[in-house]
């Protein structure tokens, strides 16, 4: 216990908050949605494709590509957003990553539980919703599992969609050919941030968020991230509120910032992997090729490994590739194919690291 006067008590606080450089912390949130955005050209296309939409009634169905971080999300919300305020007409976001079956997106944009329900019966519920104008947005759409709602939705309402994903192939690969026909897509790349988009948009957050900051440990940041990260502006957020925190700028802490950020960013996918696929990503990392990691990781003692069935190996590599960890490749071995697994983490002893403190 102390005696103290009030007065003192809030001076001695009021200190404290000075001494903190974040002015306002959600410009660090990554799902944060801007109002101004840095306006990419690309962007142009599909809000010229929403004008003739909701003008003329032309639909116009839209992928967007773009690898991590390229804006896909952000964009695809104020455009929608747009859409809603200048025409009213509303738009539903659906993520396939946890909505990734047809029934499910149905239930979803309707608004009804679908337990009980069969396909058609969702459908049903699904059309009475959409009677008019709408935009239908499916985020991470190379992890949807079956094509009957892209189908129903470009041949049977008048709704328009939106595809969003970082895979560049995966519309091409699409098997279903009468999904294609009907689904005719604008197909719209975001090509990766160059140091000066980069940097606008860092600098944008950096007034709007911090009381004071450094234009040229910014601009080195965005260099940094352009080419070391694949201009994945969420670690360049991220670095930048750590810098922002310590209020350090020189060019080293900037590097450890850089680290620390990408460790808190895809640590976030790492940590949701199971034992055995994370196993499995550093084996892959040891042997590209998968059927040798597969021997390698047989033979180990770890109990969520040892003696794994080939179609359950391959199919925890699968999801590693899923989820953009890695990319399988065809290569030719002798007379015969293997896949080989490239790693598309840009640090990779985050793994060893994470696994490292799962097996303790
Ligand atoms: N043009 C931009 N102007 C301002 N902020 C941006 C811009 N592009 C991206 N950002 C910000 O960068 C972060 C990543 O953007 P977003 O989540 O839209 O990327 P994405 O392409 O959807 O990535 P992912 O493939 O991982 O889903 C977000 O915090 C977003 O606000
Ligand atoms: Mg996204």
């Amino acid at each position: 216990m102390e005696f103290k006067s009030v007065d003192k008590i809030f001076s001695e606080m009021d200190k404290k908050k000075e001494i903190s450089n974040i002015k306002n912390k959600l410009m660090f949130d990554i799902d944060y949605k801007p109002d101004k955005i840095l306006i990419r050209n690309e962007l142009k296309k599909v809000i010229d494709d929403f004008i003739d939409y909701a003008k003329l009634g032309i639909k116009q169905n839209i992928i967007i590509y773009g690898s991590r971080g390229s804006g896909k999300t952000l964009s695809a919300f104020l455009t929608a957003k747009g859409l809603n305020d200048n025409y009213s007409i509303p738009f539903y976001y659906v993520n396939a990553r946890e909505i990734p079956t047809d029934i499910k997106i149905y239930g979803y944009v309707s608004g009804v539980k679908i337990r009980g329900l069969s396909l058609d019966e969702a459908r049903e519920k699904f059309d009475k919703k959409l009677k008019g104008k709408a935009l239908i947005i499916i985020d991470e759409a190379d992890f949807l599992k079956g094509s009957d709602a892209l189908y129903h939705i470009t041949r049977y309402t008048g709704a328009n969609l939106m595809l969003l994903t970082q895979k560049p192939l995966w519309y091409r690969n699409m098997e279903d050919e009468s999904v294609k026909s009907s689904m005719q897509p604008d197909q719209v790349y975001f090509r990766d941030y160059n140091a000066d988009e980069m940097r606008e948009i860092l600098l944008m957050r950096a007034s709007e968020g911090l009381k004071h900051y450094d234009n040229g440990i910014i601009s080195m940041l965005a260099a940094n991230i352009v080419l070391n990260y694949k201009s994945d502006t969420r670690i360049g957020i991220k670095a930048l509120e750590i810098l922002g925190m310590a209020d350090k700028w020189n060019e080293e802490y900037m590097k450890s910032a850089i680290t620390r950020a990408y460790m808190e960013i895809e640590g976030e996918t790492l940590n949701n992997l199971s034992d055995r696929d994370l196993i499995i990503l550093s084996a892959l990392m040891n042997e590209l090729d998968t059927s040798k990691a597969y021997n390698l990781i047989r033979n180990m003692e770890d109990f969520s490994v040892k003696n794994i069935s080939k179609s359950t190996f391959f199919s925890s590599v699968n999801n590693l590739q899923n989820l953009g960890l890695i990319n399988l490749i065809r290569k030719k071995a002798n007379r015969f194919y293997t896949m080989e697994a490239q790693i598309l983490l840009s640090d990779e002893s985050i793994v060893t690291e994470k696994l490292k403190s799962r097996l303790l």
